[in-house]
């Protein structure tokens, strides 16, 4: 299947969704929006809400994301792909049409919201993905020692300075020699625009690209 293909069978799903008028109860363990300043400790608790499931599938990677993540996978061609922030499975159903023979780690805090996924995930009848349910921090310590090396980081959630710094020191010991690591939304806050700079700065890479929106790093 070429990408268009691939993005259209994706995008059908989310326009099915977005017709939906179910409410779903999620746990967000994320930063909120981006002049939200929640703390650390509201982070840790998680906020519980209640989300039209149309709205929360009109979050997260779309055709052009999609496209520039496709882009990368056909010279890097990953084997093991770990993802933080599953939403409701529309990037992880992307990467896992991009490449088939991947396996797929997802990590997902809201278990309501991780049904979503797998529902997605079942419907194109995806058999690499893994949905893994809780905490990025809880959850990343045992996963990161089983599943490495790993080819390409995706992180989309979580978007907080301090957070998205320690996720990055976390997750690069158990990259492979040549993976990539992406961050979503390296603009969409003051706080994601230092963390983007201090990552950087830090030099663990050959090479970077600033997407606009994305931002990558090649090891
Ligand atoms: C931007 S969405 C992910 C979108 C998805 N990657 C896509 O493109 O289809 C971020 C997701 O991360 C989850 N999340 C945020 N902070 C988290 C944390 N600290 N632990 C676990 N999940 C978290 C949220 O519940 C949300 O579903």
């Amino acid at each position: 299947m070429d990408f268009v293909e691939i993005s259209q069978i994706v995008e059908q799903r989310r326009e099915e969704l977005k017709k939906s008028e179910s409410l779903v109860e999620v746990i967000d363990y994320g930063a909120g929006s981006p002049n939200e300043n929640r703390s650390s400790e509201q982070m840790r608790q998680g906020i519980t809400l209640e989300l039209p499931l149309a709205s929360l599938a009109s979050i997260g990677v779309k055709r052009e994301k999609a496209q520039q993540i496709f882009g990368i996978f056909e010279t890097l061609k990953p084997k093991r792909i770990l993802e933080l922030g599953t939403c409701c499975g529309f990037s992880s159903a992307y990467m896992s049409f991009f490449a088939p023979k991947a396996k797929i780690y997802t990590i997902e805090g809201s278990p309501n919201t991780a049904k979503v996924a797998k529902e997605t995930h079942k419907g194109f009848g995806l058999a690499n993905i893994e949905v893994l349910v809780g905490r990025f921090d809880k959850v990343l310590p045992e996963l990161l020692e089983n599943i490495s090396p790993i080819d390409f980081a995706f992180i989309d959630g979580h978007h907080d300075k301090v957070a998205t710094l320690d996720y990055f020191r976390a997750i690069l010991p158990f990259m492979a020699k040549d993976g990539v690591m992406l961050f979503d939304d390296i603009a969409w806050s003051l706080g994601m625009k230092e963390a983007w700079q201090e990552i950087l700065a830090q030099k663990k890479h050959k090479k970077s690209q600033d997407f606009g929106f994305m931002g990558a790093l090649w090891l």
